[in-house]
C-alpha cells in the first residue's frame, strides 16, 4: 500500500463547499506555510489546532513551539473538549471529541524543584550544535564577524567528550597564557574579540544548559520525533530570559533542518508557533530580535523542499517582520477591527470599502482565506478541533493532574544530577589549569 507520508503532496488545505457552506479540509496539497492572523478572541488556535489534526492525521509530526505566553497552551490537545459551544459545534461537524497523546519537553533551566509537574523530558543542548547561525544569534553580530569565526572554529574541534568548560579554556588559552582564574576577562588588548566572546559565554556558567556532545540528557531530535504519534510540545515556560527563549527555539528548528537534510526524519513535519510576533517582531526591541527574524526567514524558505510546513498565528499582519510574513503563502484572516489592519490587509487583496467591511463582520471560526492560488480565495467556515481549546481561567497543570495524576513528576533529582555533572566538567578544567 502506497503510505500517504511518503508524498506529503497528498495534503491539501482546501476550500470545499459542502451543502452551499465552505470549510476547510484537508486534501492534496503544495508545500506551503500558512499564517493565520485575527485580533484576540478570533479564533485563531482553534483553527490552528483543526489544521494540526488533519496534518497529524495523514502522518506528519506535529512540532508545537510554544510562544512567550508560556502557559502550555497546546497542552489542552491532551483533554476532550467540555465547553458547550465545543461539543454542540462537533456534533454539527458530525464527529466525535477526541484527545491527543501529548509529549512536553523543557530544556534544564528553572524547573521547580519543590512540586510535581506535567511529565516533561527535561534536555540540555549539545555544545558542538551551536554553529553558524545560533551564534550569531547568541552574540547579535552578522555570522561573518572574526569573533564568531574565531568561536565557531574552536566549537568544530571540540571533542565530543569536551565541556562548555573546555570550550572556555581554549579560548582563554589562545588568549594569555598565565591566567589562572577561569572567568577572569582580563586580557590582551589585542585580543578584543576574546573578551567578546567570553562576556556572551559567560551567561551559561551557572546553568547547566550547554553540555558535550556525548552527554545523555542532550536534545536528541531524530529519537525524539521517531514517535508520530504524540504531539510534541516545546516549551520554554520556566525560562525567564527572553534571548534563552530564543534561543531554544531557534536550536529546535535548525536541529529539525538538519535531521530533515540527512534524511534522518523520513515523515513531513509540522511547526507550529502560536502567536509569531514574539519570535518575528516587525519592529523589535532589542538587536537580537532582527537577528532572529533574519534566521527564521531562511529557515522558512530551506524547509519548504524539506517537506517542513510551518503553521503561525499572530494578532496582528503588521506587527510580524516583513520579509517572516511573506514567507507565508497562505493567509486566513479572521476578525479584526484593528483600522491600520484592515488597511494593509485591503491593500493587499485590493478591496473596496464593501470588502473591508467583511472584516470586522466575520464571525466565530470564519476566515478569510488568501492564497497565492488566486483560485483558493474566499470565506471559509472553519472546522473545530476535536480536542479540547483552552478556555478563559484554566490552568494547564491542575486539570492536567486532575486528568492524568500518574503522570505528575517531581524533577528535582534529575536537575540535581545535571547539575552535579556540569559542576564535575568544571573541576575537570580547573583541575588541568
Ligand atoms: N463556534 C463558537 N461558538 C461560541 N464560542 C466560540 C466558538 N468558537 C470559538 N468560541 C470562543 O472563542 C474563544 C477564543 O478562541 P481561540 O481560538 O482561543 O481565539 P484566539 O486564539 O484567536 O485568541 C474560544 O475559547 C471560545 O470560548
Ligand atoms: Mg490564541
Amino acid at each position: 500500500m502506497m503510505q500517504n507520508w511518503r508524498n506529503p503532496k497528498k495534503l491539501k488545505m482546501i476550500i470545499k463547499e459542502i451543502d452551499g457552506v465552505r470549510k476547510l479540509l484537508a486534501d492534496e496539497d503544495e508545500q506551503n506555510h500558512i499564517l493565520i492572523v485575527g485580533q484576540t478572541g478570533s479564533t485563531k488556535t482553534l483553527l490552528l489546532n483543526r489544521l494540526a489534526e488533519e496534518y497529524h492525521s495523514i502522518g506528519y509530526i506535529v512540532v508545537h513551539i510554544e510562544s512567550a505566553k508560556s502557559n502550555l497552551e497546546p497542552g489542552w490537545s491532551a483533554f476532550e473538549p467540555t465547553a458547550k459551544y465545543h461539543l454542540d459545534k462537533l456534533k454539527f461537524q458530525n464527529e466525535k471529541s477526541n484527545k491527543q497523546e501529548i509529549r512536553i519537553y523543557h530544556p534544564n533551566i528553572g524547573v521547580p524543584a519543590y512540586k510535581k509537574v506535567p511529565e516533561t523530558q527535561i534536555y540540555t543542548l549539545s555544545i558542538k550544535k551551536l554553529d553558524r547561525l545560533l551564534i550569531s544569534f547568541l552574540f547579535e553580530e552578522s555570522s561573518e564577524s572574526s569573533s564568531i569565526s574565531i568561536l565557531n572554529n574552536e566549537i568544530e574541534q571540540l571533542k565530543k567528550s569536551e565541556s562548555f568548560f573546555d570550550l572556555f579554556l581554549k579560548l582563554k588559552k589562545g588568549n594569555s597564557k598565565e591566567e589562572k582564574d577561569l572567568f577572569s576577562l582580563k586580557s590582551q588588548a589585542t585580543s578584543i574579540n576574546f573578551n567578546t566572546i567570553l562576556n556572551y559565554l559567560s551567561r551559561f556558567r551557572d546553568q547547566p544548559i550547554l553540555m558535550p556532545d556525548n552527554y545523555e540528557k542532550n536534545l536528541d531530535i531524530v529519537k525524539s520525533l521517531s514517535n508520530q504519534k504524540p504531539y510534541h510540545i516545546f516549551s520554554n515556560r520556566w525560562v525567564n530570559d527572553e534571548k534563552l527563549k530564543s534561543l531554544f527555539t531557534l536550536y529546535i528548528i535548525s536541529e529539525i533542518r538538519k535531521a530533515k537534510q540527512s534524511g534522518k526524519i523520513k515523515r513531513p513535519v509540522l511547526i507550529i508557533l502560536d502567536e509569531l510576533k514574539s519570535i518575528a517582531n516587525a519592529s523589535p526591541l532589542f538587536s537580537h530580535n532582527k537577528i532572529l527574524s533574519k534566521i527564521l526567514t531562511e529557515n522558512l524558505s530551506i524547509m519548504r523542499s524539506l517537506s517542513v510546513n510551518f503553521l503561525a498565528s499572530s494578532q496582528l499582519y503588521n506587527d510580524i517582520d516583513s520579509s517572516v510574513r511573506q514567507s507565508f503563502s497562505e493567509v486566513l484572516y479572521g476578525k479584526s477591527t484593528a483600522l491600520n489592519e484592515i488597511q494593509t490587509i485591503s491593500q493587499i487583496l485590493g478591496l473596496d470599502s464593501f470588502g473591508r467591511r467583511l472584516f470586522t463582520e466575520l464571525e466565530y471560526n470564519q476566515f478569510y482565506f488568501l492564497s497565492q492560488d488566486s483560485k483558493k480565495i474566499g470565506i471559509l467556515n472553519a472546522h473545530l478541533p476535536r480536542h479540547a481549546n483552552q478556555e478563559r481561567g484554566e490552568i494547564f497543570d491542575k486539570l492536567f493532574g486532575k486528568q492524568f495524576p500518574d503522570k505528575m513528576k517531581n524533577y528535582k533529582e534529575e536537575t540535581k544530577k545535571i547539575m552535579n555533572d556540569f559542576k564535575m566538567q568544571e573541576e575537570r578544567v580547573r583541575g588541568s589549569l
